[in-house]
């Protein structure tokens, strides 16, 4: 049976993906240490390990016999990494390098890694491609940008995805539990009544809002599925690949979708821009379709419908 060592498997994403890999039979072993994920995302019946990924020493053993780790721990607060760029570096790049001289001392040869389309700034043409200039604007940007590196002069084989903005739900109450994507943020003041806050409105964009390339989350997981599989088919792996919809979508068009989907109950309402903020990007996928035979299958009105479904679904739990 394969063994895959999901980093991060507490936290959004990691999770749906330790959970996609179980159900389909292949045996996952979690990391993480809860600075953001939950106990409660974790599977009941996978292997875990509450750790730190710079503990290197303690991946090691964790590693061993490993077909490949997907890795998918790290600070993941863009904006805030500015105020606080210690904190991503440490755990984004650090990290990182932790993770992969653990791989190398114990020859666990395959890495997939959770980069972020935040490598490329503020984009001189859309669509983004992985060959477009890469310009990180935010600390946390730098310190993915500087990870990705890391893994490539590693020597080992390596899948990097830069995700562009994941949302949605794919697994019962699963959700973003970041305070700073608009999703969740949507979803808390939906919950508490109060009005969502859109962050700028005078971005030189038709609507004045931030135009972002959404992907569903169970998009991201079938991009790892097809990740693992490109391991299998190759002797040796070395790419980058966005992971995007291809398509630019305002705040303010998923506010309406909110809107039509929350109905009355749902207000939002504008304040001002962040720092780090560029006014348009969306990327084109087409490399990843092409060599990982990946395409995305969810929509806006998916990712929309899911995230309010898991958060339904989690306030029924919580209410019983
Ligand atoms: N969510 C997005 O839209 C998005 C976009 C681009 C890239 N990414 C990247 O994807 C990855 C997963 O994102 P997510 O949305 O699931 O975030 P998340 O915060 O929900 O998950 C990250 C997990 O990593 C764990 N973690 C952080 N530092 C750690 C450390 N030093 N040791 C062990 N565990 C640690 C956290 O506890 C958490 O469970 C992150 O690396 C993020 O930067 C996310």
């Amino acid at each position: 049976m394969e063994k895959w060592v999901v980093t991060g498997s507490a936290g959004y994403i990691g999770s749906h993906i330790s959970r996609t890999l179980l159900e389909r039979g292949i045996m996952v072993v979690g990391v993480d240490n809860f600075s953001s994920g939950l106990i409660s995302n974790l599977h009941p019946a996978m292997e875990f390990h509450n750790l730190d990924i710079r503990d290197s020493e303690s991946l090691e053993n964790i590693f061993r016999n490993a077909t490949g780790v997907i890795h998918s721990a790290g600070y993941k607060f863009a904006a805030l990494s500015v105020n606080e760029p210690e904190e991503a570096f440490a755990n984004n790049l650090e990290g990182t390098e932790s993770v992969v001289a653990a791989m190398k001392k114990v020859g666990c040869q395959n890495i997939i890694f959770s980069s972020s389309c935040a490598v490329y700034g503020t984009p001189t043409h859309l669509p983004v491609t992985e060959s477009s200039s890469l310009s990180p604007e935010t600390p946390y940007a730098e310190s993915k940008l500087l990870a990705e590196e890391a893994i490539r002069s590693s020597g080992i084989n390596y899948i990097s995805l830069r995700f562009f903005n994941v949302v949605g739900s794919g697994i019962d109450n699963i959700e973003d539990q970041s305070k700073h994507n608009l999703f969740p943020i949507i979803l808390d003041a939906w919950q508490n009544n109060q009005i969502a806050r859109i962050t700028g409105k005078n971005f030189p964009t038709p609507d004045g809002t931030a135009i972002r390339d959404y992907i569903h989350v169970d998009d991201i997981v079938s991009a790892h599925i097809k990740s693992m599989e490109h391991f299998n088919s190759k002797p040796e792996v070395g790419n980058v690949y966005n992971l995007s919809l291809g398509e630019g979508v305002s705040v303010l068009q998923v506010m309406e979708n909110f809107k039509e989907m929350l109905g009355r109950s749902f207000n939002f309402d504008y304040m001002g821009m962040r720092e780090g903020d560029p006014s348009c990007i969306y990327g084109s996928a087409l490399l990843a379709q092409s060599q990982l035979h990946w395409k995305p299958k969810k929509n806006l009105k998916d990712m929309v419908e899911s995230a309010i479904s898991a958060r339904r679904t989690k306030l029924k739990i919580k209410s019983v």
